[in-house]
């Protein structure tokens, strides 16, 4: 009979029916009578059977890993208490192939061996990709990117794009990606904040994915020289309705991903203890955060106790995050250490408007804050950080014609990946990672 082509993940529906499958050989299994291949396509995986002269054929060698073929068979079900992807297997009675991996040397699994330096993995990322792990991060990234714009667009926030070549920084001169834009500096976008502040009087509530970068020289399992950055600001609101809108967006586009049929069960794979997190999500204040670190003895980047002030650096925000043990909302920052476009506290103007979402194993995954309002306070700003307004006059025109409460944050998407795919660092959650020595492939 006539073979009706299908995707893997469709095929599983079709028993007893005679299908023709594209794909690549993700495992193979042979003896002198049966060759046992798993096929991949992308959809979902097949376990496929050849006997007979299919068998003999193949001995003479051009089924290899990874070699990409077309199979012909039909659709049965595995016996009960067998278990195979989709609940079947292909009973294959014809095959071509299309394009022949190497064996020996060259062969695939030669050049991404199991337990290799990480390095080489990286190396090799290209192949390494077709893994079972990374590509199942890489599914639940695609179904977490949907789900975020699901939320927005219930939210009723617009999706605008802007630019990557800016004249500008956002979160300090540091960590800026220099370059010659037709004999002028600019840089890389560190955070599209200051662009979408600008769309609010045009467009309401605004957001965007886009990648960000950074120049952080430091090798940790959090930082990339290029991320995608979720980015939203919004306009008419307080703190207190700011912080409830992070809470919705990360509680919601979490519960789509485990809704979804192929993310949902890939995130219980990869991440079995995984709680989904439940609104409201505890608030510390920053003062507070310094008192609990003191009392549990963590020290500061000097080794001495905390004091009013300090940073608190990555390997203590874990700490207490990974004890306290759920999600957090860090909030009311010192103005010092943060960038010079927030608001500050009308109780406190020690403090600002400001906060972190630190989820347990990552710790920060979101930044955010109220935003200064006036130009006065503004240029006060700029001011302390050593900035040249000049660039900014953009900026600081949307303070002068039609000012309006407003906040916004960022969300790094690996981060949130590496915290829902139980990965140790944000170097798995990226398609091809970014950081100081490594730019390819
Ligand atoms: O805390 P950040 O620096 O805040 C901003 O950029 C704000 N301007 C965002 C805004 O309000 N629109 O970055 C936001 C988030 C962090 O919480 C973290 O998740 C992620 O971006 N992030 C990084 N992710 C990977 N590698 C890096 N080097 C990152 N730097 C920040
Ligand atoms: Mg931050």
């Amino acid at each position: 009979p006539e073979a009706q082509k299908f995707k893997i993940g469709q095929s599983y529906g079709h028993v007893g029916q005679r299908v023709k499958l594209y794909g690549w050989i993700h495992r193979l299994r042979a003896n002198k009578k049966v060759v046992f291949v798993v096929l991949r396509d992308g959809t979902g995986f097949i376990q496929c059977v050849m006997s007979g002269d299919l068998a003999a054929a193949q001995q003479t060698a051009e089924l290899t890993l990874e070699s990409s073929v077309a199979l012909y068979g039909r659709v049965a079900k595995v016996p009960e208490g067998k278990s195979a992807p989709g609940g079947v297997e292909l009973v294959v009675d014809y095959y071509e192939v299309i394009g022949v991996a190497p064996s020996g040397d060259d062969s695939f699994t030669n050049r991404i061996a199991e337990g290799a330096d990480p390095s080489l993995l990286l190396d090799q990322r290209h192949l390494a990709l077709r893994g079972e792990t990374i590509s199942a991060v890489m599914k639940v990234r695609a179904a977490l990117l949907r789900a975020v714009r699901r939320v927005y667009e219930e939210e009723q926030l617009v999706e605008v794009t802007p630019p990557c070549m800016v004249q500008t920084q956002v979160e300090g001169g540091s960590t800026l990606f220099k370059l010659d834009y037709y004999g002028e500096e600019a840089y890389l976008t560190q955070s599209s904040q200051l662009y979408l502040e600008t769309c609010l009087a045009a467009l309401g509530d605004v957001y965007c994915v886009q990648e960000s970068f950074r120049a952080e020289k430091s090798h940790t399992r959090r930082h990339l020289s290029e991320y995608t950055h979720i980015e939203a600001e919004l306009c008419f609101l307080s703190f207190d309705e700011l912080l409830a809108h992070i809470e919705k967006l990360l509680v919601n586009a979490v519960q789509y991903v485990l809704e979804d049929p192929v993310a949902g069960p890939l995130v219980r794979q990869l991440n079995p203890g995984f709680q989904a997190p439940k609104g409201p999500f505890m608030r510390l204040e920053y003062k507070d955060a310094i008192q609990w670190l003191n009392d549990h003895d963590i020290k500061n980047e000097q080794g001495e106790p905390f004091k009013f002030g300090d940073d608190i650096a990555e390997a203590a925000e874990r700490k207490m995050t990974d004890t306290i043990g759920v999600p957090i909302l860090l909030i009311r920052f010192p103005v010092e250490i943060k960038s010079f476009y927030m608001k500050r506290c009308q109780d406190d103007p020690r403090v600002t408007e400001s906060v972190d979402v630190l989820m347990p194993t990552v710790g920060e995954i979101t930044g955010g804050s109220m935003r200064i309002e006036g130009t006065e306070e503004l240029m006060q700003g700029f001011k302390r950080e050593g900035i040249d307004p000049k660039a900014y006059y953009w900026f600081i025109d949307q303070r002068k014609y039609g000012t309006c409460p407003h906040g916004g944050y960022g969300l790094g998407t690996e981060r949130i990946l590496a915290w829902l795919c139980n990965r140790f660092t944000v170097r798995d959650c990226s398609l091809y990672p970014r950081f100081s020595g490594r730019c390819k492939p």
